[in-house]
């Protein structure tokens, strides 16, 4: 018996060993971590059970017969995120870089069932180079195997990507299609085809980081939801993220004990726009003071700043934000914050997490290329994505919300529950100046006359009261009890029940 579990206990030695010590120390001196060493950091400590520990490849070609490490280059399985159950998979790259065979996607597919059976996340950390070449179209099955699953779970259960080596071809679609991809700086790429390819098709020359690394992704493609300094903080943000989202579609996010008054005063927002309707301040101070204990988990930081999104807590209840943040671009609506916003707004809808919207918006960004790329389109996204949500929604206007953009972001037209304005908001069709340009076009030489005319339509429609006369503005509050109203407004809504008409799926202008 004594021989046995020492057999046992030997077999497991070597199957933590991964690719053995010269590829550990190889992978390490990279500035990462092992894949065993990523999920222990990742799970509450002690909480990993392991599956599959000792699967091995069927391949016999190539010589690989003579090389069947156990685990297969992923080590799978489940634990606990403070208390709360999450699947996990994590790419080995010490063994045959991390590549995927048959048996190593039969070993993803396996933790991924579960958890859409038992309404848990997946956390997938990535770090593969790919397709394993030597079992050909096998391999390539088993990505697809992969993908249908991400497909089946996306809006189910939560699923977060971690990138933290060189993804390549299909090593890069799975995470394309859960909800969030965080990547670790230097260490991490994906791309769908490599540097060398793209010099061999179209003869550009660009190098790894500027083709897939974690700036272009999270600057330019958008790609990716946040990038990290190393494998360590990006473990733990994790972390962070999971206590905000529900395990799956089938419960409520979980409720975090809280020791910030929801009644708390901020009588700093009483001055927080400034006199100049011009002049920008900063939406994310408003965000912090809204939120418990200012906590605020954001979303796509580095891209399309003029719109802001991301998770706060009122009353320990899971809010997602959408802002618009006049800082950048004045806060206007264009293509990229659309397709930004309209995501996240339907992640929260898809995992019921009611959403806020603070609004600042003079218009929708104008512009040749703005048209010529789609803005029409991609604007619509939003709209859609606004109109279609049933949780609940509470919409702040601060300042501006002018035209098309005052429709989409969660006005009462579509569906908004409590729509609030500060009394330094102006609801129009658009600014005084431009209204007037159009209205008054014979009189611009005369610039008295055109003032009096801004005047007069300011003083009209630069406020909050002709929305509020109508209705679609429920109360004009206080700045200073901004938190409070929003936080009684989120307490009242916490029955809503509200449903689509029947379809077998929408049809978002994608
Ligand atoms: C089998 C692989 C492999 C792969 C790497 N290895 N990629 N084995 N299949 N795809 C092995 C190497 O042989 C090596 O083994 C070890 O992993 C580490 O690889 P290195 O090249 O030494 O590491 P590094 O220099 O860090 O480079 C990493 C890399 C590079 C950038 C990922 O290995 C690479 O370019 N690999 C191929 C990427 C690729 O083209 N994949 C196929 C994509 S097509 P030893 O024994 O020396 O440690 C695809 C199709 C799916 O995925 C499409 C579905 C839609």
């Amino acid at each position: 018996m004594k021989d046995i579990l020492g057999e046992l206990e030997a077999r497991r030695v070597v199957a933590r060993a991964g690719g053995g010590t010269r590829r550990v120390e190889a992978q390490h001196a990279k500035g990462k971590l092992t894949a065993r060493e990523r999920i222990e950091l990742l799970l509450d400590e002690g909480s990993f059970e392991e599956f599959d520990m000792f699967v091995a490849h069927r391949c016999t070609d190539f010589g690989l017969e003579q090389d069947r490490p156990a685990g297969d280059g992923v080590v799978t399985g489940w634990g606990t995120v403070n208390g709360r159950q999450v699947y996990v998979f994590s790419q080995d790259f010490t063994v045959f870089g991390g590549s995927l065979s048959e048996t190593h996607a039969q070993k993803i597919c396996k933790i991924m069932d579960m958890a859409l059976q038992n309404g848990a996340p997946v956390i997938g950390i990535n770090d593969s180079g790919g397709a394993r070449i030597q079992e050909g179209v096998a391999s390539l099955a088993g990505y697809a195997e992969v993908f249908q699953r991400n497909i089946m779970a996306s809006g189910v259960v939560p699923q977060i990507s971690l990138i933290m080596g060189p993804c390549a071809g299909g090593a890069v679609y799975s995470p394309a299609i859960t909800d969030f991809i965080f990547m670790v700086k230097d260490t991490s790429y994906m791309f769908v085809t490599g540097p060398d390819v793209v010099k061999t098709v179209t003869n550009e020359q660009v190098t790894a980081e500027e083709l897939g690394g974690a700036s272009t992704h999270t600057r330019k493609s958008s790609v990716a939801d946040g990038a990290y300094e190393n494998d360590l903080e990006a473990l733990a943000e994790t972390r962070r993220l999971i206590d905000f989202l529900p395990k799956s579609n089938r419960e409520k996010a979980p409720v975090r004990p809280f020791f910030d008054d929801p009644s708390r005063i901020e009588s700093s927002l009483d001055t927080l726009i400034p006199d100049n309707p011009n002049q920008p301040y900063d939406m994310k101070e408003l965000i912090a003071k809204v939120a418990d204990e200012g906590d605020f988990f954001e979303i796509q930081a580095a891209f399309a700043g003029n719109i802001i999104t991301g998770f706060i807590r009122i009353e320990g209840q899971s809010v997602g934000v959408v802002a618009n943040q006049p800082m950048v671009l004045a806060g206007c609506l264009d293509i990229d914050a659309s397709r930004k916003a309209a995501r996240f707004v339907r992640f929260c809808d898809a995992f019921e997490i009611p959403i806020l919207t603070l609004v600042d918006v003079p218009g929708f960004l104008p512009g040749v290329a703005q048209e010529l790329g789609g803005v029409i389109k991609h604007g619509a996204k939003l709209l859609f994505a606004y109109g279609e949500a049933t949780v609940p929604k509470v919409t702040v206007i601060t300042r501006k919300a002018y035209g098309g953009a005052y429709d989409v972001m969660a006005s009462k037209h579509l569906r908004g529950d409590f729509n609030y304005a500060w009394p330094t908001a102006e609801i129009a069709v658009m600014g005084a100046k431009g209204a007037v340009e159009i209205l008054y076009r014979s009189e611009l030489g005369d610039k008295d006359k055109i003032a009096g005319r801004v005047k007069d339509y300011e003083d009209r429609f630069a406020n909050p009261f002709v929305a509020a006369e109508k209705g679609f503005v429920d109360e004009v509050i206080m700045p200073h009890s901004t938190r409070r109203r929003v936080a009684r407004a989120f307490a009242a809504l916490r029955g809503k029940k509200l449903t689509n008409p029947w379809k077998k799926h929408d049809n978002i202008p994608l």
